[in-house]
């Protein structure tokens, strides 16, 4: 009998995300799962239940967690979904584990087998399995958006017989995936536009499109990426030259867009208040790191207030106000990763706990939190005791 993968309506507050689409039902097909999507899961994503129909998929509720042997998510499971899961379900969502010990150690009691998709490595094979990136991409796009429609004035510059509107300074902090994107769609716009990251190798990407790098290029600065491409926790003296360099140049600016994070630890605090005061009225700043405690002071999650001036917009899902292609390109990055644990010749799944991509990204499995990052949690031992 053929495996089932089954797809719910995201429960969290403002998820307008969907694991999947008809393209990526279609590929469940062929890969040998029944499917089943619970009634009304894409609406939010524009994606209507006839239209998985058409693709294969059967039109369910969320009681058909319970027989499925894959669940594909965009958040974690709530504590009550991972109850209605059947002992030795793979799940697939954005698990977001760091400091969750207690939801890990609860889906580990329920014997899923749970992979948190951002801990996907990245190489080359794992590209189009990049929730990180795919998802960054959109966020960096909209953050721009964002920006532009909480602006007062125009972002290209315009000459009419009335007068030249000036082009917008637009400052990109943070030239990882987001950033990179946020600096293209702000030059397409026609803003004059800015960037910084601590990361050397961004230096050249940054001026590949267009923009001009601006920081602090010492000793530190050239050391600052790790093996895996990310950034390090700068030093204290770094950060102050840092902030030197940031505050004059934000003065200079009418938006500021920041996408500054390092893995696994809080945001770094790149502007404070007193920098948001120097900036001119009615100047826009958005943080896209918000949800990890904000690169922006004053920042609030899911809303836009005003901080010395400056309207400080601090969206914590930016993907999801772009949801129908953000759940579109999510839907690939999954059904593409689910494809490995299948096996080609009985086309059922078989889990190969040595591919370096399930030691990478697998959380739970056998009743025990297996990733070496959080296996050692104490709260793990208190609530499987
Ligand atoms: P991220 O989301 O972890 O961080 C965003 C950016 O903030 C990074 O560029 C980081 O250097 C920067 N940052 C951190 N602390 C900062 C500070 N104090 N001041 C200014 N900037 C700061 O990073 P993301 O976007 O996930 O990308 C990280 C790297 O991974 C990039 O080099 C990217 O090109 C690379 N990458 C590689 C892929 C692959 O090989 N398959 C796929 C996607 C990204």
């Amino acid at each position: 009998m053929a495996e089932t993968v089954f797809i719910p309506l995201e429960t969290f507050p403002g998820e307008g995300r969907i694991a999947a689409s008809p393209e990526s039902v279609k590929k469940l097909k062929t890969l040998g799962f029944d499917v089943v999507v619970q009634a009304g899961a894409g609406t939010l994503s524009r994606i209507p239940d006839s239209e998985f129909e058409k693709a294969g998929a059967a039109i369910g509720s969320a009681g058909d967690a319970a027989r499925a042997d894959v669940v594909l998510k965009v958040r974690r499971p709530s504590s009550a979904e991972v109850a209605g899961y059947k002992s030795g379900a793979i799940v697939l969502a954005i698990m977001d584990p760091y400091g969750n010990d207690q939801a890990l150690a609860e889906m580990a009691k329920a014997g899923v087998s749970a992979f948190a998709m951002e801990l996907m490595p990245r190489i080359t094979r794992a590209q189009s399995m990049d929730v990180l990136s795919s998802q960054a991409n959109l966020a960096g796009y909209q953050a721009v958006i964002e920006a532009a429609s909480e602006y007062d004035r125009a972002m290209p510059m315009m000459m009419t017989a009335a007068g030249t509107v000036p082009a917008a300074k637009v400052f990109v902090m943070g030239a990882g995936v987001a950033g990179l994107q946020a600096i293209a769609t702000a030059r397409r716009l026609g803003a004059v536009v800015s960037a910084t990251d601590v990361r050397p190798a961004s230096k050249e990407q940054v001026a590949s499109l267009g923009a001009k790098f601006v920081a602090v290029e010492d000793e530190e600065f050239k050391a600052a990426e790790t093996a895996g491409g990310y950034a390090k926790e700068m030093s204290a003296e770094y950060k102050a030259k840092q902030a030197a360099l940031t505050a004059e140049h934000l003065a200079k600016q009418d938006i500021v867009i920041t996408t500054a994070l390092i893995p696994g630890r809080p945001a770094p605090r790149l502007i404070t208040r007193d920098m948001l005061k120097a900036m001119k009225p009615g100047s826009i700043a958005v943080d896209l790191a918000v949800e990890r405690g904000g690169n922006v002071e004053g920042a609030v999650a899911d809303q836009v207030v005003e901080v010395e001036g400056v309207k400080v917009v601090g969206y914590t899902n930016m993907p999801g106000r772009i949801a129908a292609s953000a759940s579109a390109l999510y839907a690939k990055n999954l059904v593409t990763f689910l494809e490995t644990m299948v096996s080609k010749e009985t086309k059922a799944l078989a889990l190969n706990a040595g591919d370096e991509l399930v030691k990478a990204t697998m959380l739970t499995h056998g009743g025990a939190v297996v990733h070496p990052n959080f296996a050692a949690a104490p709260v793990v031992v208190a609530a499987s005791s």
